[in-house]
């Protein structure tokens, strides 16, 4: 005879296996959660007051522009292009570029991007990839990638220099067991690491200051002219501008993501976010154009690096993700964590 009691633990046991079953399917498709220091400690971003261009939806850049290598478009690409089969134009090489289609001289809407609203959030618009490589043994870097449609200027001499299609800008926050320990600002080609300590902070999470148009990060408010990398002065040739304009919160509108070092791969966080163009290799803007182009012109001619119009950037996986350092490599330049807030 069965009692009522032995019937009741086979029951228990039964939703024990079923709820088992569940959370290992689960397993599967999320290999796990975000953690919560990620968040807790994400940087909030001041836009700069004048700028037109703000963050700007990833997947909407795919249909904007058009893959093109040296001016051609790419071949037998799929129609329509997302952030489910980009990297299927890495078969067509690194120097793919997503082409705008419209001429980016008539300013059109989609450079501008979405401003944050009072919650800080880009409605609407995905802008940020967050990617979390951890180390083991306690150490874990978060990558804060900010995506922009355009980045403009600034100019020089009065004359606008290195405007481009798409712009990918990132803070990286190192932690150790859980706690912040420095945070990384990308500046141009290099950037500058500071202490936790050192930043400005709103609550517990640090703040940095997006210069007007060329998005580069920076942990103080003001000028900061860039003309040396790494040695940034409150004035000079190469002048980015920064103020309070609209807090920015990258966190609201974000796919999140793990990074393994060895093996290069990318999961989801969450099953519903795109994989498949964190592995594009190409670039995110049209390539730079040539000096026959009307559109072109070099402040020094011959130097393509003083053009008005530049190459679009690669993405995210170019951004030196299993670091050493706190700082990207650049010409061997040591990595200095600033214990004093600066320009
Ligand atoms: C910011 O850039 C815009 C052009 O995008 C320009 O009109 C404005 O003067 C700039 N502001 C500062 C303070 O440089
Ligand atoms: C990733 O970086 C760590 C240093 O934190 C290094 O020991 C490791 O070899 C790197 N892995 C790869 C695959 O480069």
């Amino acid at each position: 005879m069965v009692s009522f009691n032995s019937l009741l633990s086979c029951l228990v046991v039964a939703l024990r296996l079923r709820l088992g079953a569940t959370a290992a399917l689960n397993g599967k498709r999320q290999t796990s959660t975000v953690p919560s220091f990620v968040k807790d400690y994400a940087p909030l971003v001041w836009l700069q007051s004048q700028d037109p261009y703000f963050p700007s939806d990833i997947g909407a850049q795919l249909q904007h522009t058009k893959p093109e290598v040296n001016f051609v478009v790419v071949p037998n690409a799929p129609n329509p292009l997302t952030l489910n089969n980009l990297d299927s134009l890495n078969a067509a090489g690194a120097n793919v570029y997503l082409t705008s289609v419209d001429d980016i001289t008539t300013k059109p809407a989609w450079l501008k991007g979405v401003k944050p609203d009072a919650s800080g959030k880009t409605n609407g618009a995905i802008s940020t990839a967050i990617i979390v490589n951890d180390h083991g043994s306690g150490t874990v870097d978060a990558f804060y990638m900010y995506f922009y449609a355009f980045n403009y200027g600034p100019p020089v001499l009065g004359r606008d220099v290195d405007d481009h299609v798409g712009d990918w800008e990132h803070t990286m926050v190192r932690f150790l067991n859980g706690k912040p320990q420095a945070v990384w600002f990308s500046q141009h080609a290099y950037g500058e690491a500071f202490s936790y300590n050192a930043v400005e902070k709103r609550g517990i999470r640090p703040v940095a200051y997006s210069a007007n148009g060329s998005h580069a990060n920076y942990a103080t408010t003001g000028t900061h002219d860039h003309t040396i990398p790494g040695l940034n002065l409150p004035r000079g040739f190469l002048e980015d501008k920064c103020d309070q304009g609209t807090l920015w919160d990258p966190t609201l509108s974000a796919y999140y993501y793990s990074y393994n070092a060895n093996t290069k791969a990318f999961a989801a966080y969450d099953p519903s976010y795109p994989v498949a163009w964190l592995n594009y290799i190409g670039k995110w803007g049209d390539q730079q154009y040539p000096n026959s182009d009307p559109r072109q012109r070099e402040i020094v001619p011959g130097v393509d690096a003083t053009a008005r119009f530049t190459s679009g950037p690669t993405g995210p996986e170019d951004k030196q993700l299993n670091r050493t350092d706190v700082c990207t490599d650049y010409n061997n330049l040591p990595c200095v964590i600033r214990p004093v807030r600066g320009p």
